[in-house]
């Protein structure tokens, strides 16, 4: 006789955090034998130093794991704590982090670094509403040190988990838009969470960037296969889908490889606090515009150029060529022209001669690393 009783069927919020539970259970024990050894971490099941998450989680905004190794270490060598850096000279702190880009990054660390030893007595805040208020912590920046430094359940997404969460919950709406859905699907394995929300969120990270990777996803290997919907699917090497990048605007501009009458030192300039490049030290540039430098040309013609800037220079023979730099909003073309000074040269606020022996020793931003190289090797 049929049973007049409702089958048991577990809740679909049930079912949800079974499945929840699985998710993390696997990533957790992965982490335990997979996690990537890294300067700024503990062992598994610690909590790491503020401090140090701090520091490196700035540096890794925007920035690869591999070029920011070599920072982490120097900055932590150099200051110990968050009030050593703090009372650190800022041209220091700037010189430190040349070639690591992004600068406001270095100019708001070095804001922070004074905040929390000045305002908190070297205590980063323990919650993500009091660590966004912090100069250069934003969203995923306060959600990571939250999480990776105090333990708490927060939301932590970059590049790698948005690849993670949309091959295993099979997103296939494209990127940036998709952001919401994902998001809320990352929240879902993460809120009301104790249970090592730091180590969870490093999983993650992990899992992203050795074994779901762009392109090549090496499924075989990852601890969350089976319910992976976007490898169930068959179309996990194709997810996160993104929508297509739109042309780059250009800028152009010139850039100065000026040498003093006895041809033993070359101009170089700290560049103002707000704008592009901002408190770096570099070689004097034209301001770059979103036109080729002389209105009506559409090369810049170098000539003209020199005469009407920089009176007091004599134009080498020589031109060292042009240099090309990618920014996030912009190309920038910079030619190059190489001058020496004559008598009458006076220098501009910020310029200085650096003895060119030394060179290679300055922490130039990139851009300018190539157009010293283009002139030195020359
Ligand atoms: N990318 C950003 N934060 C990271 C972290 N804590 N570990 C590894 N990769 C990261």
């Amino acid at each position: 006789m049929p049973s007049t009783m409702p089958i048991q069927r577990p809740s679909h919020k049930k079912k949800e955090r079974a499945q929840t539970d699985l998710f993390r259970a696997q990533m957790l024990a992965w982490y335990d034998a997979h996690a990537r050894v890294l300067p700024w971490r503990v062992k598994p099941g610690f909590t790491a130093n503020p401090y140090h998450v701090w520091l490196s989680e700035v540096m890794l905004q925007q920035t690869t794991v591999q070029a920011v190794i070599p920072y982490f270490g120097k900055f932590v060598d150099k200051w110990l704590t968050v009030h050593d850096l703090a009372t650190a000279p800022s041209e220091e702190v700037m010189t430190a982090w040349a070639g690591l880009g992004y600068y406001a990054r270095a100019r708001n660390l070095h804001k922070c670094a004074q905040v929390v030893s000045r305002e908190n007595k070297g205590k980063f805040p323990n919650s993500l509403e009091e660590l966004k208020k912090l100069p250069g912590i934003g969203d995923y920046t306060a959600a990571a040190i939250a999480a990776i430094a105090f333990d708490l359940p927060a939301t932590v997404i970059d590049g790698n988990v948005d690849r993670v969460i949309s091959r295993y919950f099979a997103v296939t709406d494209p990127l940036p838009g998709s952001k919401p859905e994902i998001r809320a699907l990352a929240a879902g394995l993460a809120e009301g969470r104790t249970d090592r929300p730091g180590d969870f969120a490093q999983s993650m990270m992990d899992l992203g960037a050795t074994i779901c990777i762009p392109k090549t996803p090496r499924c075989d290997l990852c601890p969350v296969r089976d319910g992976c919907a976007g490898r169930a699917q068959g179309i996990a090497a194709e997810l996160p889908a993104k929508a297509p990048k739109k042309a780059q605007p250009q800028r152009w501009g010139l850039i100065y490889w000026i040498t003093n009458q006895d041809g033993d030192a070359v101009l170089l300039e700290r560049r103002p606090e707000t704008g592009m490049l901002g408190g770096m030290v570099g070689l004097p540039t034209t301001q770059w515009l979103d036109r080729p430098v002389i209105k009506g040309r559409k090369k810049p013609d170098i000539t003209d150029y020199v005469a009407d800037r920089y009176p007091g220079l004599e134009r080498m023979q020589d031109n060292p060529g042009t240099i090309r730099h990618t920014f996030t909003h912009f190309d920038l073309d910079l030619v190059g022209v190489a001058c020496r000074a004559e008598k009458n040269f006076s220098l501009d606020v910020g310029q200085f001669w650096h003895p060119l022996v030394d060179i290679a020793d300055i922490g130039f931003p990139t851009l300018f690393k190539k157009f010293v190289n283009l002139c030195i090797l020359k």
